[in-house]
């Protein structure tokens, strides 16, 4: 079947684009290249802003696809609370543009990436898709609206979708070929490999206070073979006739930021000064997914996703790639 993978050089994207051709797909990938890079991308590309609606139209039309997986987007929480109005325009003015032009072009089927973040401050551990959604910072609230919207796609044009909640992304490639490539690094293992492999002179630990057994907060890591296959699953959900779902994806187990420092630390051989510093405002102590839904709805399991895989393979990647794809 054709794929149209929006955002399909960025980091997850490339990955599910790999697997997807390993299924046998054809796949087009759409993205601008502002994050993403060329190097990652396996499959056909075409350069292009999810903004340009004549040139995504012209695509959708002049090609059957059979489905859209929707990465592109603007992924930095932290940013989204300095520069909303960017954020509210790529996650929710251009996905509703690609909607727009899918439904156009008879595409009935949208795989969604969306983001544990919309629980906000979860009132309970492990979360579940029917807990409630609080967002607390712009990037969380587009990622909602848009779900919202395609719930409202499906009521009105039948357009069915599975939004996927992703916990923590981490991980690479197991032979380091390939690997998460955002500048600057915000993400917690890259920071923390950066500052083994000297390019930071300490690594920043915010908060070693919360109500947690060694003080730091606890995140679910999800490994991005883990979140690639999942988008396989889904798709094939969705072609088989399944309805519309919201998942949670995630290993469905914590580790603390000292737990990831330790790990690195292990894993490299390389001693490096940790900083503590304060909390970071709206940083929850704890989130981690409740699994159950995904694996009776899709039939996935995580098989990548222990700290040790995760932390090896991105160091891999990071050692051997210390400036990432170099474009
Ligand atoms: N990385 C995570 O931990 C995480 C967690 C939850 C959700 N997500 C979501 O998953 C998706 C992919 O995340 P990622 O980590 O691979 O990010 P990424 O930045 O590596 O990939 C996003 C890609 O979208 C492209 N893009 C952005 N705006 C575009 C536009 N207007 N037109 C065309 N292309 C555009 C970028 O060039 C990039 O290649 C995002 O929607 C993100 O919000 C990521």
């Amino acid at each position: 079947m054709r794929v149209l993978v929006t955002g399909g050089a960025g980091y997850i994207g490339s990955f599910t684009v790999d697997a997807l051709q390993a299924e046998g797909h054809d796949v087009v990938v759409f993205d601008n290249l502002s994050y993403g890079h060329r190097e990652a991308v396996s499959s056909e590309i075409l350069v292009g802003d999810l903004a340009d609606e004549a040139l995504l139209l012209k695509l959708l039309t002049q090609r059957s696809f059979e489905a859209v997986i929707h990465f592109a987007g603007s992924i930095e929480a932290g940013l989204s609370m300095i520069e909303a109005g960017r954020f509210f325009a790529n996650n929710v003015s251009n996905t509703i543009t690609l909607l727009n032009v899918a439904q156009r072009a008879g595409i009935q089927h949208i795989v969604f990436s969306s983001s544990a973040g919309v629980y906000g401050n979860p009132e309970r551990m492990p979360i579940k898709e029917t807990d409630s959604t609080v967002p607390i910072n712009t990037y969380a609230e587009t990622k909602l609206l848009a779900e919202r919207i395609l719930a409202w796609y499906e009521r009105v044009y039948g357009m069915r979708s599975v939004s996927l909640r992703y916990f923590n992304a981490a991980g690479a490639a197991l032979d380091g070929s390939k690997g998460q490539d955002h500048q600057p690094a915000t993400h917690i293992l890259s920071v923390a490999i950066e500052t083994a492999l000297g390019q930071r002179a300490a690594f920043p630990l915010f908060g070693d206070d919360y109500n947690t057994p060694d003080g730091t907060c606890i995140r679910d890591y999800i490994h991005v073979l883990d979140l690639a296959s999942a988008h396989i699953m889904a798709l094939r959900y969705l072609i088989d006739g399944g309805g519309s779902e919201t998942l949670n994806v995630g290993a469905g187990q914590g580790h603390s930021n000292r737990a990831v420092i330790e790990s690195v630390k292990h894993v490299s051989g390389i001693d490096f000064p940790v900083d503590v510093q304060p909390r970071r405002p709206g940083d929850p102590s704890r989130l981690i997914a409740d699994v159950e839904k995904i694996g009776r709805v899709l039939a996935w399991q995580a098989q990548h996703s222990d700290l040790d895989t995760v932390v090896r393979s991105a160091w891999q990647w990071q050692r051997t790639h210390p400036h990432g794809y170099g474009s």
